[in-house]
């Protein structure tokens, strides 16, 4: 049998013309001897009536079982039309039944409440049915449609989409890698590439100006909603460019994929904020700035405070920082609790807090401050009854740190209270800039690249390399959006003297790892590198946000779990000791 119409497609217009449907049965019911299915395919729904010879046949179907149908298509009585379906007028009048599957009974609800409210472990290792609902084929459906307006622009720029190799070698400076045992060189592995970023850069040398890459990457990290082992990237390259150039590019990309999929117009240019800027007001170096309850530096209110825990920190050099949570003055001594468990897991002492209740301000801390202090405390976090203030004293990183986090908990809270509003689709997307190009590392003694090697100092602060590499400014730029982190990338350095000083005298890499790891690419640069910058974007982090959800495994079909597992297929599994032997891998876990 056929095919002839989609599920979604019968209407009154149809009305007599035979037509063959094919699909899963939503559901079966008996209506006095009369059977009526509800079939559905990707498109949609339309009903089905058995009332002849198939009557028996179709009593015997389950729902998700899938049959192909053909029929007349007839109006339904007036009582029975449903206004809200677009097949909701007609029904087909089956004549002919092919059952091709009768389905088992599916372990939850194939509707959008009934997967929500099941263990997602339960959805993940029937990942197939969990896919038939309709906000998941919504999901798939959207981020296909982002993914070809990606590339759509891209291509109208001029760019090409460029493979590069997924088996690539290590490179431990970067995330944690999957590594993978080679067969002919016994003892050597390639790691799977956690980004093209070294490609693409050698694809400028090649002179392909304009690279792009819908890449996959893999990282052994830590998941989380927002982090998955292999992931994709909106990965691009250009030559000649600068950082307005990227700004603009991106921006015209989002652009294009927030009118292809939602039908929303964006407007650019994207406030941008200085990532010290950024951590100061906001605590994090990706704000969500839907909301206000910014964080405000005090250490000139209290450098002499009577409150020796303030006074102290910032004479050791640390900083007093706050912010007032409108509104919250009523939380509970055990939200209270969570939000101090949180601070101390970042490393606070304390979280002093000043609650403002009809006109009195009840903290245990309040007795230490002096009127000057409380008048500027008032002045400085707009203090009204009803608000709540969280203090943290502690090196500037740490105290940004956790009132970053604090101001995020305390918001949910408003939020929860119905005092604030954070709307899934507003998009307050920002440009973050002049990160430092360098940071400290006080472990190792060492200074480690910010984000990776690659990234090219800020022009004016480049003569401050050697005299003082923690303040030299990145050409690096983050795109965030709603406090996501959706993309990063740089202008680069294309200069192989610059990129080994960084190498060898910065990062202090000794000259023969530098050669070993990257002596390929200075190599490739000193053969006329032209200057490039580039970017890469979190295509899942993207999708997810179009998607309403805050999980990126709602917009990959087959993620693993937090525990890094795939439950359809069951994996990671054990190897036989054959293939081990082959790989010339032995484990400290005897193999099967
Ligand atoms: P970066 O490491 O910042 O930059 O990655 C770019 C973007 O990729 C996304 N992302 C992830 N998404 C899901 N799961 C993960 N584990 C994961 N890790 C990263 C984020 C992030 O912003 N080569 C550079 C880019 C460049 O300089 O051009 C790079 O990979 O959205
Ligand atoms: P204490 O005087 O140590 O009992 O602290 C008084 C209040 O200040 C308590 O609510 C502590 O949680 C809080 N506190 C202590 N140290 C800090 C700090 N470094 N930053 C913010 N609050 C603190």
């Amino acid at each position: 049998m056929k095919r002839t119409h989609h599920c979604a497609q019968l209407t009154p217009s149809d009305l007599h013309a035979t037509a063959s449907l094919a699909g899963w049965v939503d559901s079966v019911r008996d209506h006095g001897g009369i059977i009526f299915v509800d079939l559905r395919d990707r498109q949609g729904i339309t009903q089905v009536k058995f009332d002849t010879n198939l009557r028996a046949e179709a009593a015997l179907l389950k729902a998700e079982s899938v049959i192909a149908v053909t029929g007349k298509v007839e109006l339904r009585p007036e009582a029975m039309m449903n206004k809200n379906l677009p097949t909701g007028q007609v029904e087909l009048d089956a004549s002919e039944l092919v059952v091709h599957n009768i389905s088992e009974t599916p372990p939850f609800p194939l509707t959008d409440a009934g997967g929500d409210k099941v263990n997602e472990d339960l959805r993940l290792t029937y990942r197939y049915l969990d896919l038939r609902r309709p906000k998941m084929r919504k999901n798939l459906l959207t981020r296909h449609r982002a993914t070809k307006a990606v590339r759509d622009y891209f291509d109208a720029q001029e760019f090409i989409e460029v493979e590069t190799p997924a088996l690539f070698k290590s490179t431990p400076e970067g995330a944690r890698e999957y590594l993978v045992p080679s067969r002919i060189h016994p003892g050597e592995f390639y790691a799977l590439s956690q980004s093209p970023q070294q490609f693409k850069q050698i694809l400028m040398v090649a002179g392909v100006e304009k690279y792009f890459q819908i890449a996959r990457c893999f990282r052994d990290e830590d998941l989380r909603s927002d982090r998955q082992m292999e992931f994709t990237q909106i990965d691009v390259e250009a030559s000649f460019i600068d950082r307005e150039g990227i700004y603009a590019l991106f921006e015209g990309m989002l652009k294009k994929v927030w009118q292809e999929v939602c039908q929303h117009d964006l407007p650019t240019p994207f406030p941008r904020l200085a990532y010290h800027d950024a951590m100061n007001r906001y605590g994090v170096d990706k704000p969500d700035t839907r909301f206000a309850l910014e964080l405000v530096d005090l250490s000139d209110t209290f450098n002499t405070s009577g409150f020796k825990v303030f006074a102290s920190t910032i004479a050791s050099g640390g900083c007093v920082k706050a912010f007032n949570a409108k509104g919250l003055a009523d939380i509970t001594q055990g939200e209270i609790g969570a939000l101090e468990e949180i601070a101390k897991s970042l490393g606070a002492k304390g979280l002093a807090f000043i609650k403002v209740e009809a006109g009195e301000w009840k903290s245990p801390i309040v007795k230490f401050f002096s009127e000057a202090e409380k008048a500027a405390l008032t002045q400085k976090l707009s203090i009204a009854d009803g608000d709540i203030i969280f203090f943290a004293a502690a090196t500037w990183e740490r105290a940004c740190a956790i009132l970053g986090r604090t101001r995020l908990e305390a918001a949910q809270l408003l939020v929860k209270r119905g005092r604030l509003t954070i709307r899934a689709d507003q998009w307050n997307f920002l440009w973050v800039v002049d990160f430092p190009l360098m940071s400290y590392d006080e472990e190792t003694k060492r200074y480690v690249a910010t984000h990776h090697p690659f990234t090219a100092p800020v022009p004016e602060d480049t003569a401050l390399i050697d005299s003082d590499p923690k303040a030299v400014r990145g050409q690096h730029y983050d795109v965030v959006l709603n406090g996501m982190e959706l993309g990063g990338g740089s202008i680069r350095i294309h200069q192989p003297t610059l990129q080994k000083k960084i190498f060898e005298d910065v990062l202090k890499i000794p000259a023969d790892v530098v050669e070993s790891r990257f002596g390929y690419m200075l190599k490739a640069f000193t053969y006329g590198a032209p200057p490039h910058g580039g970017i890469a974007f979190g295509l899942d982090r993207m999708v997810a946000l179009l998607c309403g959800t805050t999980s990126i495994r709602d917009v990959i079909a087959f993620p693993k779990t937090q525990k890094a597992q795939d439950l359809m297929a069951q994996s990671p599994t054990p190897v036989t000791a054959k293939q081990l032997k082959d790989l010339h891998i032995q484990t400290v876990i005897p193999p099967q």
